[in-house]
């Protein structure tokens, strides 16, 4: 059985996954942290508040549990990477760099995801291949390329267990992700149930990958569980299960909601990042190596996060 640390958990891919491999391995073999109290993740197993950052309460922590796998998910997100990246990089790298030195010493698996934003201008824009020139033009890439650099140099050097995927936009329904550029996709639904309209920041030709919640959840324990023997890449494998832009999913939403507007106001910061990524990733080798397959596509997802975004609206959670 595993023992799971998960760091910065009460973020939009933590709140979930933290719920999600407790039921698989037991509420308390998986230990919520994050730099911030998280009533909800301590009312179903072990919760503390640890600042990754610090080395001394990050080993304390691993030892304390018997941590076996760290799943990593500290970062500050591209968008707002870019109002202060030395911030940027000293969360993105020290978290990083705290779970590899402390998954050496304590004998640990480590997942950290990677990104699309790992890519950059002179990456191939459709179907970007698995191995190709990687030379983003965001802090938040400089991070994902560094991380997924040194994760591939601590297997090498020191046979640490570290595996990543390089994750699209993630769309959900329960914790807002924050800063990133492909937020507009979580946040039309939003705007769409509570206010019939929507004012997108991403131009709308902009064609980006994006996978649901359930897929992302999937991939990340797929991926852990995976015959290390098959694995040719480690960090970290394309994966994605859509790609539109606001055009596209403007017109699907409407489909359910025919009075739904939506107009432009173009944010050029995120505009120059969302064009500076991928239109398509080309996900071929996680399909190969450990049978990476998405399960939801754009008019699935979407029937299911109006439905869950509706219900809690009409139960005044929104
Ligand atoms: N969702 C992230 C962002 O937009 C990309 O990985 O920053």
């Amino acid at each position: 059985m595993k023992k799971i640390l998960i760091i910065g958990a009460g973020g939009q891919i933590g709140s979930e996954l933290t719920v999600y491999l407790r039921k698989l391995y037991g509420n308390t073999n998986v230990v919520a942290t994050d730099v911030r109290e998280c009533k909800a993740l301590g009312e179903t197993g072990p919760f503390a508040v640890l600042n990754a950052l610090d080395a001394h309460s990050f080993a304390y922590t691993v030892n304390k549990y018997k941590i076996d796998t760290i799943f990593n998910l500290v970062a500050l997100l591209s968008a707002v990477g870019e109002k202060d990246p030395q911030l940027a990089w000293n969360i993105n790298i020290g978290a990083l760099m705290n779970s590899l030195d402390v998954a050496r010493q304590y004998q640990c698996a480590v997942f950290t995801p990677s990104s699309i934003g790992a890519f950059g201008p002179s990456s191939p824009k459709d179907h970007t291949p698995q191995d190709t020139l990687m030379q983003p033009t965001t802090i938040y890439g400089v991070c994902k390329v560094t991380g997924e650099l040194l994760s591939n140099y601590y297997y090498l050097k020191y046979g640490v267990d570290t595996r990543s995927v390089r994750f699209p936009g993630i769309i959900s329904n329960v914790t807002l992700p924050g800063g990133g550029t492909t937020d507009y996709a979580v946040e039309i639904f939003y705007a769409a149930v509570k206010h019939g309209r929507f004012t997108c920041p991403i131009p709308q030709d902009v064609f980006m990958d994006m996978i649901y919640m359930p897929d992302a959840l999937n991939a990340c324990v797929e991926l852990m569980e995976a015959d290390p023997a098959r694995l040719v890449h480690r960090n970290g494998f394309n994966i994605t299960a859509m790609s539109f832009s606001p055009e596209i999913i403007y017109k699907e939403i409407k489909k359910h909601l025919p009075d739904f507007k939506m107009d432009y106001k173009i944010d050029p910061v995120k505009e120059a990042i969302a064009r500076s990524w991928p239109n398509s990733l080309d996900d071929t080798c996680a399909r190969d190596e450990w049978g990476w397959k998405p399960s939801w596509q754009l008019p699935e997802m979407v029937t299911d996060m109006l439905k869950c975004i509706r219900r809690r609206k009409e139960e005044g959670k929104l």
